[in-house]
Order: structure tokens, then C-alpha cells, then sequence
């Protein structure tokens, strides 16, 4: 059997890819029953839109599974963010072709953003595949899987600037059932120059408050204790309610879901320097529960490069927007994104990265050294010009620089208590659980008779590696 995640191998030490190709298990195949195994790749994005179409499907009567040779049906939701998340797909779909060899009558999609850039050209590189739907498409799987069992290929990549799956309820994969994703807003708008996100996920769009807040209030309901509101850029969020006319604005709807209940916690995921507004930090204050942790991208501590990034602030203005936060949230955590070795970018200029690592505190990042994208702005204007070599190097710097940074911020945290809620066992044993605090660390516990998971319990931080905080459970404070 193909078990679900062979690209695991070599990836699983990137923080952010924890999850690449993760499959899911929903049961024991049952017989008569049609299945889809499903594999996702990329942001946090395409795993929400994974559980949107395991919805759709399951309305058409498929059932999921985890064994893909048991599959009528066999997806993919793919990422072009770098030409390798490319290649892992690539690689995938020739496993896939050998389970279809097996099981003639298989039919293999590729979705998501991979599916929207090549479009018709997939069909014509990858003849196994059956299937080519992009991000805003896949109401009309169930058309298109019609189609491709007629013998015809399905496709649909359209584009909308309406789609938001509103009214969808995403199935839950592989979920602890304690934390979630709502998915707030698609597309984006900013037109960095280096990502072809604004090309295969297409223009910004809200999605109805009241829908968001239905979704958050289920889940608190269904026992879930953390949502976190998902978009490539959620501080423009804004939505009109077109009855009343009014807007609905980032901070606004962080408010709405912070008083579902005091015991959800609400994360939310990516900000954009220059839209994150004082009135979403003053909101985060306001809310206990909505966690003290914020994923803000830098990209480049340089300037100029950052002009030529089209991030629209610069060095100055980043840093005073850091300096912000931590005015209103002294105990707040900043996480970023790094691109090294970007177009033209001097050995002076990628100093200025290590330096803004130094200076922001990151507690985390996640970093990538640059990669062409055919289509980007920064593709049709500049060279890219850094040899890979020196890309390479860069990174390691600055993957040096912010592990010694990372590790610091939480030998700081060391004597410390954290309310922390209960996400499972820890990876290493089933004697400690593992959780996160508000800041987003990563806690490890010795268990305590009476928890379980999806229960707040404190914890003080007893040792600290780059990566996680070992403690152990203490009375709440005040008892
Ligand atoms: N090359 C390298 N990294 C990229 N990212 C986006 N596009 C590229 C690219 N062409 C990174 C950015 C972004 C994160 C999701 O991926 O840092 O914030
Ligand atoms: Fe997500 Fe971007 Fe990859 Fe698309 S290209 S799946 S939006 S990370």
C-alpha cells in the first residue's frame, strides 16, 4: 500500500511544512461506497479549501479514505508558491499513475494553485491526469468528475471575484478536534512581486461575517476550543452586509469572534505590515482570547529591496509598526516570512535581514531563499541574477541567525506560566501532552490525572529548545 505521506522524507524539519501531504483517515472503507483520498500541499489556505471539498464530495455520496488504492478518486491541492512545492507534485502524480495502472477507471484531479497557473497545459504534460480544477472551481467537481467518467477531461479554472464558499460547512480532516481553520477571505490584492499567489487565487474577496461567526459558534459547540480566521492578507478583510449597507472591518469581526465564547481562542493568519491597523492591536488586547501572537511577514529588512518586492512600506516603517506592537502588547509574539537572495539583492542588503531578525525578536520564521515564478512581476522585470549558491548561503544565515533568536525568546520565557490548551499527546510520548500558549509555542507537559484534550490547563516553562518549551502543569495562578 501507498501510505499517505513518502514526501514526507526531508521536508518534515521545515516548520511550516509539518503538514505537506498529509492524507486523512475518516474510517474503514465501507463497501458499495465511492471514496476520495485527498493529499494537500502548500499554505494553511489549501488545507482549509481540502475540507471544502471533501464537503462537496461527501454530499455526492463519496466517502474519504486514507488508502489511496482503495480510491475511486484521487486529488491533489497543489501549491506553486516555489518551483519546489512544484516538483513534490510532480513526483506524486507518478505514484498516482501507478495505482491507476492497477485500478484502471481511477480518476486522478489536481486542484488549486498548480491547476489554475498551468491550466490546460497540466492535461497535455501530465496525460494520467483526469481532472484540472482551480481554487475557485470546485462547486462543479461533481460536473466535472461526471465529465471525466464519460471519458472526457474535466476542467474548470475560472476565476471569480464573488466565490467564498460561504455556505459551505468544511468536513473536518484529520482534525484533533479541538483547533480548526475558518477560512475568512480568498485571493489577494498586493501584487508582490515575487509570488504568483494574486495569479492562481485571483482578486480579494470577504466572505459574509455572519457566515464566519455561524461557522466559529458550531464549532465552539461541537467542542472545538481555537479557530484561526485564514486569508493571504486578513487585516483588509471588509465585508458589506448588503442589507444594511454597513462594513464589516478586520477588527470589527475579530471582536464578533472573540465573544463567541471566552474559552475559543482565536489565531488569525497572514497580516500584512501595511494593513494591520492600531484598531485590530487594541482589539487583541481587549480579548484574552484572542492570542497574543502575530504572523507578520518582513520578507526583506532592506528597503530597496523591499521596493523592489512591491511590499509598499520599507525598513523604517516595519520597524515602527514592530515597535507598536510591542508598545500595545509587550507579551505579544512576532513571527515572519524571509526571502533570501532575492533579484539584484547585495551582501550589504541581506545584513539588513539578519539585523531586522535581531531587532523584531522573531520568535519564529519561515524561511525560503527565492524562486522564480514564470508570470510574477519580478519574473518579467528582473534578473535572477543570485546564484543559487549564494541563495543557499544567505538562507543558512539566516536560518542561523533566527534559531539563536528563536532560542532566546524562549529561554526568556523560562519561570514563566502559560495558560495553554490541550492539543493531544506530545510526538515523543503518551505519558506528556503537548499544547500551545497564546504567544503560539509549542509547550510540552507531563500528564495530570483529570485533563484531556481540548482543556486549558497552566503551565510553567521549565527548559526551552529553539523549537518548544518543556514544563510542567501548576495550579491556576491566584489559587
Ligand atoms: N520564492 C521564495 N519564497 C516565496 N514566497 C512567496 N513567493 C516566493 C518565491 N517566489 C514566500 C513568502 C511568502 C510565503 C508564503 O512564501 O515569504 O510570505
Ligand atoms: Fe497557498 Fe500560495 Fe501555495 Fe497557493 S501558492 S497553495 S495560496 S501557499
Amino acid at each position: 500500500m501507498y501510505d499517505s505521506n513518502p514526501t514526507l522524507d526531508g521536508l518534515t524539519k521545515k516548520i511550516d511544512e509539518d503538514r505537506q501531504g498529509e492524507a486523512f483517515f475518516q474510517g474503514m472503507e465501507e463497501a458499495g461506497q465511492r471514496h476520495f483520498y485527498i493529499e494537500s500541499y502548500g499554505c494553511q489556505m489549501n488545507f482549509s479549501d481540502s475540507e471544502i471539498v471533501a464537503s462537496i464530495l461527501a454530499e455526492q455520496g463519496y466517502s474519504a479514505t486514507r488508502n489511496m488504492e482503495a480510491a475511486d478518486l484521487i486529488l491533489i491541492n497543489t501549491c506553486s508558491i516555489r518551483e519546489k512545492a512544484e516538483d513534490t507534485v510532480r513526483k506524486r502524480l507518478r505514484i498516482f499513475d501507478q495505482v491507476k495502472q492497477q485500478r484502471p477507471g481511477t480518476l486522478v484531479g489536481v486542484l488549486g494553485c498548480m491547476a489554475e497557473r498551468l491550466k490546460a497545459k497540466f492535461l497535455e504534460e501530465e496525460r494520467l491526469v483526469d481532472l484540472v480544477v482551480g481554487p475557485d472551481a470546485y462547486r462543479d467537481l461533481p460536473a466535472l468528475i461526471a465529465t471525466a467518467e464519460d471519458g472526457d477531461k474535466g476542467i474548470n479554472v475560472f476565476l471569480s471575484r464573488e466565490e467564498t464558499y460561504a455556505d459551505i460547512s468544511p468536513m473536518r480532516l484529520d482534525s484533533n478536534g479541538v483547533s480548526a481553520f475558518i477560512s475568512i477571505m480568498r485571493g489577494c490584492d498586493n501584487m508582490c512581486s515575487f509570488c504568483v499567489v494574486p495569479f492562481t487565487r485571483g482578486r480579494e474577496r470577504s466572505r459574509n461575517a455572519f457566515s464566519i461567526l455561524a461557522e466559529a459558534t458550531d464549532l465552539f459547540e461541537r467542542g472545538y476550543r481555537e479557530v484561526t480566521l485564514l486569508g493571504q492578507n486578513v487585516d483588509s478583510y471588509k465585508w458589506e452586509n448588503p442589507e444594511t449597507g454597513q462594513t464589516v472591518s478586520f477588527a470589527q469581526l475579530l471582536d464578533m469572534v472573540a465573544r463567541v465564547h471566552p474559552d475559543l481562542r482565536i489565531r488569525f493568519s497572514t497580516s500584512h505590515p501595511k494593513d494591520i491597523t492600531d484598531e485590530v492591536l487594541f482589539t487583541m488586547k481587549a480579548h484574552e482570547n484572542v492570542c497574543k501572537y502575530i504572523h507578520l511577514p518582513v520578507q526583506s529588512g532592506n528597503s530597496r529591496v523591499l521596493e523592489l518586492m512591491n511590499r509598499t512600506y520599507d525598513r523604517e516603517w516595519y520597524i515602527n509598526k514592530v515597535n507598536r506592537i510591542y508598545e500595545i502588547m509587550p507579551d505579544c509574539a512576532i513571527s515572519s516570512d524571509i526571502i533570501a537572495g532575492f533579484c539584484t539583492e547585495t551582501e550589504e542588503e541581506h545584513q539588513d535581514t539578519l539585523s531586522m531578525i535581531e531587532f523584531a525578536r522573531y520568535s519564529m520564521s519561515y524561511m525560503f531563499f527565492y524562486s522564480e515564478r514564470p508570470g510574477t512581476l519580478a519574473a518579467r522585470k528582473y534578473e535572477d541574477d543570485i546564484p543559487l549558491k549564494t541563495k543557499k548561503r544567505r538562507l543558512q544565515e539566516i536560518i542561523k541567525a533566527q534559531t539563536a533568536v528563536s532560542l532566546a525568546h524562549n529561554q526568556q520565557d523560562i519561570g514563566k506560566t502559560f495558560k495553554v490548551l490541550i492539543e493531544g499527546d506530545s510526538k515523543r510520548s503518551d505519558q506528556e501532552f503537548k499544547g500551545r500558549n497564546s504567544q503560539n509555542k509549542m509547550m510540552v507537559f507531563p500528564k495530570q490525572e483529570g485533563l484531556k484534550t481540548g482543556d486549558y490547563c497552566y503551565v510553567k516553562a521549565l527548559e526551552a529548545t529553539s523549537a518548544t518549551l518543556k514544563g510542567e502543569i501548576v495550579p491556576p495562578p491566584g489559587l
